[in-house]
């Protein structure tokens, strides 16, 4: 090969690994506080009210609002692929994964907020923008967490159930398990503790813990690691035989996620957790592996401290390989791509 061509194709080379090198930081640096103070002013407060509206009625929309964000920003980032319906003829989309389907809430808050902004500054804010400042607003309303949320964001327009196996943690995971899924988001061990206080509040299907009360493993009917009376009551609430048609059937019942203050994002979870009274194995393992139990017990302790966290932890999660400039586009409405 001569020396021009050896020039050539190292360049080449260099311009196809820039081109497929993940745009995470450039797209970071566009998002910003007040993106749409010149274009929409009234967005972020339109939202605002339509969440402080749903969750006054109904506090659960608040648990469902900052879950669905998670699971937007986790598969593709935030781009509100989570958002999208599956259309006939098509692969399923990740709304209608087992995962969100049919136990993911606060879809019409969503649209709702939507539609008033088109009203007022059509094609302008998009969907994933919404989901994140109804996320922020839930945060606000139901924990007294406030924080500013940068902007910018543009809306996917591809959404596979079957990305979501490989990018959500499981409910059965050990906290090593849940560490390297966080970490193949750039997220670290801490930010994945303090997030894991959103279920401080909501609730969960007994399909996704139940195992733990009734087929642990071959030796131990029961989770050893959760408190017997706290089983016991549980099994008062789930009772056998265990679900087996999937997570979110309509005969599955739920349980709080945390029993002290259900309705309240605060640090009791971690006290919960402290107290072997963790509901999902992902919850409890939190407190008995060496990797995070002592985060844990830094946030049953501090609550102020573990606030301020969680609110800069939504943020960097809010951040994840989000779209912006002219990447993607504005959605007309939330549920389907223009
Ligand atoms: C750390 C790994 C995580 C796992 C394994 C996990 C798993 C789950 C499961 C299985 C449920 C119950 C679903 C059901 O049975 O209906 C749930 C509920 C919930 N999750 Fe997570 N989650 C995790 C992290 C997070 C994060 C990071 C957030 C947000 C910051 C979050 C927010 C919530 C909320 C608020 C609920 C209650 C939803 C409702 O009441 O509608 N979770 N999670
Ligand atoms: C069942 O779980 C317990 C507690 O985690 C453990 O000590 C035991 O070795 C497990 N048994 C089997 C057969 O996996």
């Amino acid at each position: 090969m001569s020396y021009a061509k050896m020039v050539s194709c190292m360049i080449m080379c260099i311009l196809i690994l820039i081109s497929t090198m993940p745009l995470e930081t450039s797209a970071n640096a566009k998002l910003k506080v007040g993106f749409y103070k010149s274009t929409c002013r009234s967005a972020e407060s339109i939202v605002r009210k339509a969440v402080n509206k749903a969750v006054s009625r109904n506090p659960g929309i608040a648990a469902g609002l900052i879950r669905m964000h998670f699971h937007d920003c986790f598969v593709r980032g935030c781009d509100a692929s989570v958002l999208l319906e599956t259309i006939l003829g098509n692969p399923p989309s990740e709304r209608d994964h087992p995962a969100n389907n049919p136990s993911l809430r606060g879809f019409e808050v969503i649209d709702e907020a939507k539609a008033q902004i088109e009203a007022v500054c059509p094609n302008t804010v998009s969907c994933a923008d919404i989901l994140t400042f109804a996320a922020r607003d839930s945060t606000s309303k139901v924990g007294g967490i406030n924080y500013a949320v940068p902007a910018g964001r543009r809306d996917g327009r591809v959404s596979l159930s079957d990305e979501i196996g490989e990018n959500l943690p499981s409910p059965t995971f050990n906290a090593e398990q849940i560490a390297a899924s966080f970490a193949r988001k750039g997220m670290s061990v801490d930010e994945m503790v303090t997030l894991s206080g959103a279920h401080s509040i909501g609730v969960s299907h007994c399909f996704s813990f139940s195992n733990r009360l009734y087929a642990f493993n071959a030796t131990h009917p029961q989770d050893p690691s959760m408190d017997r009376r706290f089983a016991n009551f549980l099994k008062t609430k789930c009772p056998p035989p265990p679900p087996t048609d999937g997570l979110g059937s309509t005969r599955d019942p739920t349980v709080a996620l945390e029993f002290v203050t259900p309705n309240r994002l605060d640090n009791k979870y971690y006290l919960e957790l402290k107290n072997r009274r963790g509901l999902l194995t992902s919850d409890q393992t939190l407190m008995d592996s060496r990797l995070t139990s002592k985060m844990v017990l830094d946030n049953a302790m501090n609550g102020a401290m573990w606030g301020t966290k969680f609110a800069k932890a939504m943020v960097h999660m809010g951040s994840l390989d989000v779209l912006t400039g002219s990447q993607g586009e504005i959605r007309k409405r939330c549920s389907f791509v223009n």
